[in-house]
């Protein structure tokens, strides 16, 4: 860490000294009318404590072929032999494993013309026909009803952990008539199904377990040539800060929406993904990965994915604005917000998004993620930089500091829940550290039952925690005392008056 890095933490820790002392100054006058942010000096706007990320070439790609590869293409290497899916004894059993619930997707052809959008029939690199989940498993979701592609779905229950395999028994497979490579990738699946499982239970549904699977890729494969190990090849005991092992340590996370990436140079809420981004893309899939050959294959097929993933844009807010309101909210939102992240062509000039990464003690959100590859696990890092993937993507969770980066708000009334754990059911809470409930849970999952004036999914404050919940309630609670669930931070709405918090809300469904 450099000497001006080093200038800039301290900084930081002094403005989170100063805010703290002037939060009941702003409190106390958000009463009357103005009240710029201002009156504490230009030096201690918080988003001078902002560390610009710097852009990284990307290869080019070609967006169109990319948007069918993701949809059509072998990115997962393995899978359940569509012979098997298709059985008309034993298909509903395949069927049901995979969670086929979800309804197909307009444009799809061949096979997955009618197979559930979150899966994909492909040809393996063996030539085995096969089907697997793919990325949208939690990356579209419904507003409205309707299907958006590259919105984080926060609806997934994973409280049973991820993938499980269908039951089926070495004499069953022997009846099943398989030939030798379908026989292959079978026997692949229960076994990885088997361990990934367990090891991907998360506590809430919604909570998805993204980053669980990234330490179960680590731990099963061996670092230098990817050959996948049942048995796990490293020891992984997660610590806090004072080095004592982690009782539970699940790390929540909230899938964050596909149309940020293309203004984001670095990816993750932590900004730590550097370089071309397709490799921690190519690593979320390296689950059927057993050799070097095979992950530098699939990661080709990441350079036009990518080149999609960067061209969608945020989908527009499908009910009515206020627009003299909105525009109350523009002036605030300039303010008080727009220095971490950015101004937005709606405000009439191009978008300018300044990819600031923060501080924790400036941020003050859950510190978990951030630390993550710092202070409760570095083995991991070290494992995924020496890897292949490392050699694309560089992970980089602190450089200049472990943080969080001030996300671009295209289509965020769309996102909820908010913050990168998801612990918060709306913006307006967001805007209000103070009114944010310890243990919540949704009203429903109704993509229609849409809250307007707070900008997030109806809910309900419960007043025990997951412990004291009665079991069938269990799985639906949010408790922010939970390791990496806290809801604090981010108090920089705080100081608005209720009409002024609206009027930022209504300037928000603009973006
Ligand atoms: C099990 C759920 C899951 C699957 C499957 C999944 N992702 Fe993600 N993805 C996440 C979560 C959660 C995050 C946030 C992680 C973080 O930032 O700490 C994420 C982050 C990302 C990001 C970074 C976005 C940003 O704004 O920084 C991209 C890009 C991405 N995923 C692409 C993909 C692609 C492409 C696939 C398929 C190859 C995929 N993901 C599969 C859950 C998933
Ligand atoms: C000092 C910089 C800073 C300021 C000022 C700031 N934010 Fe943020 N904001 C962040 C960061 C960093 C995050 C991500 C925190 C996390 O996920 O832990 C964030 C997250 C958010 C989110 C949640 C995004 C999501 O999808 O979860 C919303 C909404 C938001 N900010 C709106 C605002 C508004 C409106 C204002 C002005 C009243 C504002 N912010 C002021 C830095 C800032």
């Amino acid at each position: 860490m450099g000497l001006s890095s080093l200038a800039a933490r301290s900084g930081a820790r002094l403005a989170l000294t100063l805010l703290a002392a002037g939060a009941p100054l702003l409190l106390a006058c958000s009463e009357q009318d103005a009240k710029p942010r201002s009156r504490l000096g230009p030096l201690d706007d918080p988003w001078d404590h902002g560390v610009r990320l710097p852009e990284a070439p990307q290869l080019e790609g070609d967006e169109v072929a990319g948007r069918d590869t993701l949809l059509h293409g072998n990115y997962m290497s393995c899978g359940i032999p569509w012979r098997l899916w298709t059985d008309p004894n034993l298909g509903s059993t395949f069927q049901a494993a995979l969670g086929s619930s979800r309804e197909p997707l307009a444009g799809r052809t061949g096979n997955n013309a009618d197979l559930p959008y979150n899966l994909t029939a492909f040809t393996a690199a063996d030539g085995t026909e096969v089907v697997n989940a793919n990325c949208l498993t939690c990356h579209a979701s419904k507003f409205d009803g309707e299907l958006i592609l590259g919105l984080g779905d926060p609806t997934v229950d994973f409280t049973g952990g991820l993938g499980g395999g269908p039951a089926v028994s070495a004499a069953l497979l022997d009846l099943l008539g398989l030939n030798d490579s379908e026989r292959e990738h079978m026997e692949k699946v229960l076994r990885i199904a088997n361990i990934i499982g367990p090891e991907t239970v998360m506590r809430t549904v919604g909570n998805n377990p993204a980053e669980a699977l990234a330490i179960v890729l680590s731990l099963h494969h061996d670092r230098d040539t990817l050959a996948w190990s049942d048995e796990r090849l490293m020891e992984l005991i997660v610590r806090d800060e004072h080095g004592q092992p982690i009782a539970d340590p699940k790390l929540t996370s909230d899938p964050p929406p596909w149309w940020r990436s293309g203004k984001k140079n670095a990816l993750f809420y932590n900004g730590m993904a550097r370089g071309d981004h397709r490799g921690t893309m190519a690593y979320a899939t390296s689950i059927c990965v057993d050799d070097v050959a095979e992950a530098k294959r699939v990661d080709g097929l990441f350079v036009d994915i990518q080149a999609f993933l960067r061209s969608l844009e945020a989908p527009k807010y499908p009910r009515g604005i206020d627009a003299d309101l909105a525009d109350t909210g523009r002036q605030l939102f300039r303010r008080d917000c727009a220095g971490c992240h950015g101004k937005y062509g709606a405000d009439g000039g191009e978008d300018a998004y300044p990819n600031l990464l923060f501080p924790l003690d400036v941020i003050g959100t859950d510190p978990v993620v951030a630390n993550g590859g710092v202070i409760h696990a570095p083995e991991l890092v070290d494992w995924y930089n020496d890897s292949f993937y490392g050699t694309i993507t560089p992970m980089v969770p602190n450089d200049p500091f472990p943080g969080y980066v001030a996300p671009p708000l295209d289509g965020v009334w769309a996102t909820a829940p908010f913050l990168h754990n998801g612990s918060v059911p709306t913006i307006e809470l967001v805007l209000d550290s103070t009114a944010r409930p310890k243990y919540w849970k949704r009203v429903d999952y109704d993509s229609s039952n849409f809250d307007e004036d707070a900008l997030g999914w109806p809910w309900l404050g419960v007043p025990y925690g997951q412990a004291d919940a009665p079991e069938a309630e269990r799985k639906f609670i949010y408790d922010t005392t939970q390791w990496s669930q806290s809801n604090a931070g981010h108090t920089f709405g705080d100081h608005l008056s209720f009409d002024e918090r609206r009027a930022v809300i209504e300037y928000l469904k603009t973006l």
